[in-house]
Protein backbone atom coordinates (compact mmCIF):
# COMPACT_ATOMS: atom_id res chain seq x y z
CA UNK A 1 0.00 0.00 0.00
CA UNK A 2 1.18 3.42 -0.39
CA UNK A 3 1.49 6.12 1.88
CA UNK A 4 -2.44 7.61 2.04
CA UNK A 5 -2.60 10.68 0.25
CA UNK A 6 -3.72 13.77 2.74
CA UNK A 7 -5.89 16.96 0.62
CA UNK A 8 -4.53 19.78 1.99
CA UNK A 9 -6.83 23.09 2.23
CA UNK A 10 -5.26 26.57 3.33
CA UNK A 11 -7.06 29.14 5.04
CA UNK A 12 -5.03 32.58 5.14
CA UNK A 13 -2.60 33.73 2.05
CA UNK A 14 -0.03 35.48 4.32
CA UNK A 15 3.76 35.12 5.11
CA UNK A 16 2.98 31.12 6.54
CA UNK A 17 0.44 30.19 4.19
CA UNK A 18 2.29 31.38 1.35
CA UNK A 19 5.59 29.34 2.66
CA UNK A 20 3.77 25.93 3.76
CA UNK A 21 1.49 26.30 0.76
CA UNK A 22 4.67 26.62 -1.31
CA UNK A 23 6.32 23.73 0.51
CA UNK A 24 3.60 21.62 -0.15
CA UNK A 25 3.52 22.09 -3.76
CA UNK A 26 7.77 21.84 -3.52
CA UNK A 27 7.34 18.38 -2.44
CA UNK A 28 4.22 17.01 -4.16
CA UNK A 29 5.94 18.23 -7.34
CA UNK A 30 9.36 16.13 -6.10
CA UNK A 31 7.03 12.84 -5.64
CA UNK A 32 5.09 13.20 -9.04
CA UNK A 33 8.54 13.55 -11.35
CA UNK A 34 11.68 12.81 -8.66
CA UNK A 35 14.04 13.18 -11.60
CA UNK A 36 13.58 17.50 -11.93
CA UNK A 37 12.47 19.79 -10.33
CA UNK A 38 8.78 21.08 -11.95
CA UNK A 39 7.90 24.55 -10.86
CA UNK A 40 4.99 25.17 -8.56
CA UNK A 41 2.68 25.84 -11.53
CA UNK A 42 3.67 22.04 -13.01
CA UNK A 43 3.24 20.48 -9.88
CA UNK A 44 -0.25 21.89 -9.41
CA UNK A 45 -1.61 20.83 -12.23
CA UNK A 46 -0.61 16.75 -10.86
CA UNK A 47 -3.77 15.94 -9.01
CA UNK A 48 -3.82 13.87 -5.78
CA UNK A 49 -4.87 10.22 -6.43
CA UNK A 50 -7.72 9.50 -4.73
CA UNK A 51 -8.72 7.09 -2.08
CA UNK A 52 -6.59 4.36 -2.10
CA UNK A 53 -5.50 4.38 -5.65
CA UNK A 54 -1.61 3.98 -6.20
CA UNK A 55 0.56 6.92 -6.87
CA UNK A 56 3.31 5.71 -9.19
CA UNK A 57 5.57 8.01 -7.71
CA UNK A 58 4.44 7.20 -4.32
CA UNK A 59 7.83 5.13 -2.69
CA UNK A 60 7.34 1.43 -1.38
CA UNK A 61 5.32 1.26 1.29
CA UNK A 62 7.75 0.76 4.54
CA UNK A 63 9.58 3.90 4.12
CA UNK A 64 9.15 5.36 7.58
CA UNK A 65 11.19 9.02 6.34
CA UNK A 66 8.25 9.32 4.23
CA UNK A 67 4.99 8.86 5.81
CA UNK A 68 2.60 10.57 3.97
CA UNK A 69 1.31 12.83 0.41
CA UNK A 70 0.58 16.06 0.86
CA UNK A 71 -1.88 17.96 -2.02
CA UNK A 72 -2.66 21.25 -2.09
CA UNK A 73 -6.10 21.38 -3.81
CA UNK A 74 -6.83 24.90 -3.22
CA UNK A 75 -6.68 27.82 -0.99
CA UNK A 76 -8.99 31.05 0.36
CA UNK A 77 -8.12 34.99 1.46
CA UNK A 78 -10.06 37.48 2.91
CA UNK A 79 -9.12 39.32 0.38
CA UNK A 80 -9.08 39.33 -3.28
CA UNK A 81 -5.37 41.29 -4.11
CA UNK A 82 -3.28 38.69 -1.63
CA UNK A 83 -5.37 36.14 -3.18
CA UNK A 84 -5.20 36.86 -6.74
CA UNK A 85 -1.13 37.12 -5.76
CA UNK A 86 -1.02 33.49 -4.19
CA UNK A 87 -3.06 31.98 -7.06
CA UNK A 88 0.16 32.74 -9.22
CA UNK A 89 2.64 31.59 -6.52
CA UNK A 90 0.92 28.12 -6.08
CA UNK A 91 -0.69 27.22 -8.81
CA UNK A 92 -4.15 26.41 -7.49
CA UNK A 93 -7.32 28.06 -7.18
CA UNK A 94 -7.94 30.56 -4.60
CA UNK A 95 -11.03 31.75 -3.52
CA UNK A 96 -11.91 35.19 -1.13
CA UNK A 97 -13.94 37.13 0.34
CA UNK A 98 -17.20 36.92 3.14
CA UNK A 99 -17.81 33.38 2.18
CA UNK A 100 -16.11 30.82 3.25
CA UNK A 101 -15.05 28.42 -0.06
CA UNK A 102 -16.47 24.57 0.21
CA UNK A 103 -14.03 22.94 2.08
CA UNK A 104 -15.88 19.15 1.88
CA UNK A 105 -12.74 18.09 -0.26
CA UNK A 106 -10.33 18.80 2.00
CA UNK A 107 -8.85 16.13 4.39
CA UNK A 108 -6.87 18.55 6.47
CA UNK A 109 -7.74 22.71 6.55
CA UNK A 110 -4.40 24.73 7.56
CA UNK A 111 -5.53 27.97 9.05
CA UNK A 112 -2.79 30.66 8.67
CA UNK A 113 -4.62 34.11 9.94
CA UNK A 114 -3.63 36.46 12.84
CA UNK A 115 -3.85 34.98 16.53
CA UNK A 116 -7.08 37.29 17.39
CA UNK A 117 -8.89 36.47 14.26
CA UNK A 118 -8.17 32.53 15.08
CA UNK A 119 -11.41 31.85 17.08
CA UNK A 120 -13.63 34.12 14.76
CA UNK A 121 -12.89 32.14 11.58
CA UNK A 122 -13.16 29.10 13.42
CA UNK A 123 -16.71 29.67 14.85
CA UNK A 124 -17.67 30.49 11.49
CA UNK A 125 -15.74 27.27 9.64
CA UNK A 126 -17.41 24.75 12.29
CA UNK A 127 -20.86 24.19 10.20
CA UNK A 128 -19.13 23.54 7.37
CA UNK A 129 -16.42 20.69 9.27
CA UNK A 130 -17.24 17.58 9.20
CA UNK A 131 -15.96 14.34 12.28
CA UNK A 132 -13.37 12.78 10.07
CA UNK A 133 -11.53 16.39 8.84
CA UNK A 134 -8.91 18.35 10.83
CA UNK A 135 -8.50 21.60 11.17
CA UNK A 136 -4.91 23.07 12.68
CA UNK A 137 -4.03 26.85 13.09
CA UNK A 138 -0.26 27.64 12.82
CA UNK A 139 -0.10 30.28 15.99
CA UNK A 140 2.71 29.61 18.55
CA UNK A 141 0.83 30.52 21.35
CA UNK A 142 -2.57 29.91 20.78
CA UNK A 143 -3.74 26.22 22.44
CA UNK A 144 -6.14 24.30 19.59
CA UNK A 145 -8.91 24.41 22.05
CA UNK A 146 -8.56 28.48 21.24
CA UNK A 147 -11.01 26.74 18.09
CA UNK A 148 -13.41 24.83 19.75
CA UNK A 149 -16.88 25.35 19.99
CA UNK A 150 -20.46 23.90 20.32
CA UNK A 151 -20.41 23.23 16.63
CA UNK A 152 -17.29 22.26 15.92
CA UNK A 153 -17.12 19.05 14.94
CA UNK A 154 -13.50 18.42 13.19
CA UNK A 155 -10.35 17.48 14.98
CA UNK A 156 -8.45 20.72 16.18
CA UNK A 157 -4.36 21.12 16.27
CA UNK A 158 -2.00 23.49 16.17
CA UNK A 159 1.22 23.32 13.55
CA UNK A 160 4.35 26.08 14.23
CA UNK A 161 7.18 26.68 12.30
CA UNK A 162 9.57 28.03 14.80
CA UNK A 163 10.90 30.82 12.50
CA UNK A 164 10.82 33.98 11.35
CA UNK A 165 8.88 34.09 8.18
CA UNK A 166 9.11 37.84 6.86
CA UNK A 167 9.04 36.89 3.19
CA UNK A 168 6.12 38.22 1.48
CA UNK A 169 6.38 35.44 -1.03
CA UNK A 170 6.50 33.02 1.64
CA UNK A 171 9.91 30.95 0.46
CA UNK A 172 9.45 27.33 1.65
CA UNK A 173 13.12 26.97 1.92
CA UNK A 174 13.09 28.47 5.21
CA UNK A 175 10.98 26.05 6.61
CA UNK A 176 13.73 23.13 5.86
CA UNK A 177 15.08 21.84 8.74
CA UNK A 178 12.70 24.34 11.43
CA UNK A 179 11.44 23.37 14.29
CA UNK A 180 7.29 22.37 14.22
CA UNK A 181 5.29 23.01 17.66
CA UNK A 182 2.62 20.23 17.11
CA UNK A 183 -0.34 19.68 19.54
CA UNK A 184 -4.23 19.24 19.84
CA UNK A 185 -6.13 16.12 19.64
CA UNK A 186 -4.23 12.91 18.99
CA UNK A 187 -5.41 12.75 15.50
CA UNK A 188 -4.77 16.53 14.92
CA UNK A 189 -1.07 16.09 16.36
CA UNK A 190 -0.86 13.14 13.60
CA UNK A 191 -1.63 15.47 10.51
CA UNK A 192 0.40 18.19 12.42
CA UNK A 193 3.96 15.91 12.31
CA UNK A 194 2.90 14.57 8.55
CA UNK A 195 2.54 18.64 7.64
CA UNK A 196 5.91 19.38 9.44
CA UNK A 197 7.98 16.56 7.57
CA UNK A 198 6.25 16.75 4.55
CA UNK A 199 7.94 21.04 4.11
CA UNK A 200 11.35 19.41 5.85
CA UNK A 201 10.68 20.55 9.24
CA UNK A 202 11.36 18.44 12.73
CA UNK A 203 8.30 18.05 14.61
CA UNK A 204 7.99 18.41 18.81
CA UNK A 205 5.28 17.78 20.68
CA UNK A 206 4.40 20.96 23.09
CA UNK A 207 1.71 20.31 25.59
CA UNK A 208 -1.25 22.86 25.16
CA UNK A 209 -0.83 24.60 28.49
CA UNK A 210 2.46 25.00 28.20
CA UNK A 211 2.15 26.41 24.62
CA UNK A 212 3.05 29.97 25.70
CA UNK A 213 6.17 29.38 27.70
CA UNK A 214 7.36 27.93 24.10
CA UNK A 215 6.11 30.65 22.42
CA UNK A 216 7.42 33.68 24.83
CA UNK A 217 10.92 32.11 24.54
CA UNK A 218 10.61 32.26 20.37
CA UNK A 219 9.98 35.80 21.33
CA UNK A 220 12.64 36.10 23.80
CA UNK A 221 15.13 34.57 21.64
CA UNK A 222 14.18 35.96 18.28
CA UNK A 223 12.34 39.29 18.60
CA UNK A 224 14.49 40.71 20.96
CA UNK A 225 17.59 40.23 19.27
CA UNK A 226 16.46 42.74 17.43
CA UNK A 227 15.62 44.28 20.21
CA UNK A 228 19.01 44.46 21.62
CA UNK A 229 20.25 45.37 17.87
CA UNK A 230 18.42 48.47 18.12
CA UNK A 231 20.16 49.34 21.75
CA UNK A 232 23.76 48.62 20.49
CA UNK A 233 22.60 51.21 17.65
CA UNK A 234 22.22 53.66 20.15
CA UNK A 235 25.69 52.89 21.85
CA UNK A 236 27.59 53.09 18.07
CA UNK A 237 25.79 56.32 17.57
CA UNK A 238 27.60 57.78 20.46
CA UNK A 239 30.85 56.07 18.73
CA UNK A 240 30.19 58.32 15.71
CA UNK A 241 28.39 55.14 13.47
CA UNK A 242 25.23 55.42 11.76
CA UNK A 243 22.11 53.42 12.11
CA UNK A 244 22.95 51.57 8.77
CA UNK A 245 26.63 51.09 8.83
CA UNK A 246 26.61 49.62 12.61
CA UNK A 247 23.61 46.80 11.84
CA UNK A 248 26.24 46.40 9.14
CA UNK A 249 29.45 46.33 11.33
CA UNK A 250 27.35 43.91 14.16
CA UNK A 251 26.08 41.30 11.56
CA UNK A 252 29.75 38.97 12.03
CA UNK A 253 29.76 39.34 15.43
CA UNK A 254 26.05 38.26 15.68
CA UNK A 255 26.86 35.47 12.93
CA UNK A 256 29.61 34.21 14.77
CA UNK A 257 28.05 34.27 18.33
CA UNK A 258 25.42 32.00 16.59
CA UNK A 259 28.17 29.97 15.27
CA UNK A 260 29.77 29.06 18.53
CA UNK A 261 26.40 28.39 19.98
CA UNK A 262 25.76 25.73 17.54
CA UNK A 263 29.15 24.09 17.35
CA UNK A 264 29.16 23.97 21.07
CA UNK A 265 25.45 22.36 21.40
CA UNK A 266 26.78 20.44 18.55
CA UNK A 267 29.45 19.02 20.59
CA UNK A 268 28.68 18.56 24.03
CA UNK A 269 31.93 18.48 26.78
CA UNK A 270 32.24 16.69 30.31
CA UNK A 271 29.10 17.53 31.98
CA UNK A 272 26.92 14.41 30.65
CA UNK A 273 23.82 16.38 32.78
CA UNK A 274 23.82 19.54 31.74
CA UNK A 275 25.10 19.85 28.37
CA UNK A 276 23.31 22.58 26.97
CA UNK A 277 23.93 25.18 29.57
CA UNK A 278 28.25 24.22 29.51
CA UNK A 279 27.40 25.19 26.34
CA UNK A 280 25.99 28.29 26.89
CA UNK A 281 28.86 29.63 29.56
CA UNK A 282 31.46 28.24 26.63
CA UNK A 283 29.52 30.55 24.01
CA UNK A 284 29.51 33.57 26.30
CA UNK A 285 32.62 36.18 25.72
CA UNK A 286 33.23 39.62 26.62
CA UNK A 287 34.22 41.28 29.62
CA UNK A 288 31.79 39.36 32.31
CA UNK A 289 33.14 36.25 31.38
CA UNK A 290 36.46 37.00 31.73
CA UNK A 291 36.14 38.76 34.87
CA UNK A 292 36.67 42.11 33.47
CA UNK A 293 35.17 44.26 36.51
CA UNK A 294 36.95 47.27 35.46
CA UNK A 295 35.50 46.99 31.93
CA UNK A 296 32.02 46.52 32.97
CA UNK A 297 32.08 49.40 35.51
CA UNK A 298 33.36 51.56 32.79
CA UNK A 299 30.57 50.69 30.56
CA UNK A 300 27.90 51.71 33.44
CA UNK A 301 29.78 54.96 33.93
CA UNK A 302 29.40 55.86 29.78
CA UNK A 303 25.68 54.51 29.67
CA UNK A 304 24.36 56.17 32.68
CA UNK A 305 26.42 59.35 31.44
CA UNK A 306 24.51 58.96 28.09
CA UNK A 307 20.86 58.12 29.58
CA UNK A 308 21.19 61.36 31.60
CA UNK A 309 22.28 63.23 28.27
CA UNK A 310 19.52 62.04 26.20
CA UNK A 311 16.09 60.88 27.24
CA UNK A 312 15.60 58.07 24.44
CA UNK A 313 18.46 55.95 25.56
CA UNK A 314 17.06 56.21 29.50
CA UNK A 315 16.49 52.56 29.33
CA UNK A 316 19.61 51.43 28.70
CA UNK A 317 21.51 51.56 32.38
CA UNK A 318 18.30 49.27 33.32
CA UNK A 319 18.99 46.75 30.13
CA UNK A 320 22.61 46.52 31.19
CA UNK A 321 22.69 45.93 34.68
CA UNK A 322 19.96 43.56 33.80
CA UNK A 323 21.43 41.12 30.93
CA UNK A 324 24.80 41.56 32.64
CA UNK A 325 23.34 40.47 36.00
CA UNK A 326 22.59 37.20 33.57
CA UNK A 327 25.62 36.69 32.09
CA UNK A 328 27.27 36.84 35.28
CA UNK A 329 24.94 33.80 36.26
CA UNK A 330 26.27 32.03 33.43
CA UNK A 331 29.69 32.65 33.64
CA UNK A 332 29.92 31.51 37.44
CA UNK A 333 28.23 28.32 36.16
CA UNK A 334 31.28 27.87 33.58
CA UNK A 335 34.63 28.98 34.36
CA UNK A 336 34.69 31.94 36.26
CA UNK A 337 36.22 31.99 39.81
CA UNK A 338 33.38 33.02 42.52
CA UNK A 339 35.54 35.98 44.11
CA UNK A 340 35.31 38.02 40.11
CA UNK A 341 31.53 36.50 40.08
CA UNK A 342 30.70 38.31 43.08
CA UNK A 343 32.83 41.54 42.15
CA UNK A 344 30.59 42.22 39.29
CA UNK A 345 27.33 41.43 41.32
CA UNK A 346 28.29 44.43 43.59
CA UNK A 347 28.96 46.75 40.61
CA UNK A 348 26.33 46.22 39.00
CA UNK A 349 23.90 46.67 42.07
CA UNK A 350 25.64 49.77 42.36
CA UNK A 351 22.67 52.13 41.27
CA UNK A 352 22.86 54.37 38.89
CA UNK A 353 23.10 57.83 39.73
N1 LIG B 1 5.36 35.29 10.22
C1 LIG B 1 5.97 34.48 11.06
O1 LIG B 1 7.20 34.55 11.24
C2 LIG B 1 5.20 33.39 11.77
C3 LIG B 1 5.90 32.23 12.13
C4 LIG B 1 5.19 31.19 12.74
C5 LIG B 1 3.84 31.32 12.98
N2 LIG B 1 3.18 32.47 12.65
C6 LIG B 1 1.74 32.51 12.93
O2 LIG B 1 1.03 32.25 11.71
C7 LIG B 1 -0.20 33.00 11.69
C8 LIG B 1 -0.22 33.90 10.45
O3 LIG B 1 0.89 34.76 10.50
P1 LIG B 1 1.45 35.48 9.17
O4 LIG B 1 2.79 36.02 9.54
O5 LIG B 1 1.31 34.62 7.99
O6 LIG B 1 0.43 36.69 9.05
P2 LIG B 1 0.21 37.65 7.79
O7 LIG B 1 1.35 37.57 6.84
O8 LIG B 1 -0.15 38.97 8.35
O9 LIG B 1 -1.05 37.02 7.07
C9 LIG B 1 -2.28 36.97 7.72
C10 LIG B 1 -3.31 36.39 6.79
O10 LIG B 1 -4.53 36.30 7.52
C11 LIG B 1 -5.56 37.00 6.82
N3 LIG B 1 -6.45 37.64 7.78
C12 LIG B 1 -6.21 38.72 8.56
N4 LIG B 1 -7.27 38.96 9.37
C13 LIG B 1 -8.21 38.04 9.07
C14 LIG B 1 -9.51 37.78 9.55
N5 LIG B 1 -10.08 38.53 10.52
N6 LIG B 1 -10.21 36.73 9.01
C15 LIG B 1 -9.65 35.96 8.04
N7 LIG B 1 -8.41 36.17 7.53
C16 LIG B 1 -7.69 37.18 8.05
C17 LIG B 1 -4.84 38.01 5.94
O11 LIG B 1 -5.67 38.27 4.83
P3 LIG B 1 -5.70 39.68 4.04
O12 LIG B 1 -4.75 39.50 2.90
O13 LIG B 1 -7.11 39.80 3.66
O14 LIG B 1 -5.24 40.73 5.03
C18 LIG B 1 -3.58 37.22 5.57
O15 LIG B 1 -3.83 36.34 4.51
C19 LIG B 1 -0.26 33.74 13.03
O16 LIG B 1 -0.95 32.94 13.94
C20 LIG B 1 1.21 33.84 13.45
O17 LIG B 1 1.35 33.91 14.85
C21 LIG B 1 3.83 33.50 12.03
Amino acid sequence: MNPPAIKVFILGAGRVGRAIGRAIVDQAARRQTPARNPSPTEASTAAPPSGDEADPAAPPSGDEADPAALYLIGAWNRTPAAALATAALLGVEITSGPPLPDLQAADLIIMSVPDDAIADLAARLAPLLTPDQILLHTSGSHPASTMASDAMRAHLGGVHPLQALADPHGDPDLLRGATFAVEGDPEAIDAARLVALAVGGNPVAIPSEAKVFYHAAAVVSANYITVLVDAARDLLAEAGVDARAGIQMLMPLLKGTLDNLQHLNDNPTDDPHDPGLRALSMALTGPVRRGDVGTVRRHLDAIDDLARRRPEAADLPALYRLLAARAAAIARRGDLPDDLADALDRALKRSKT
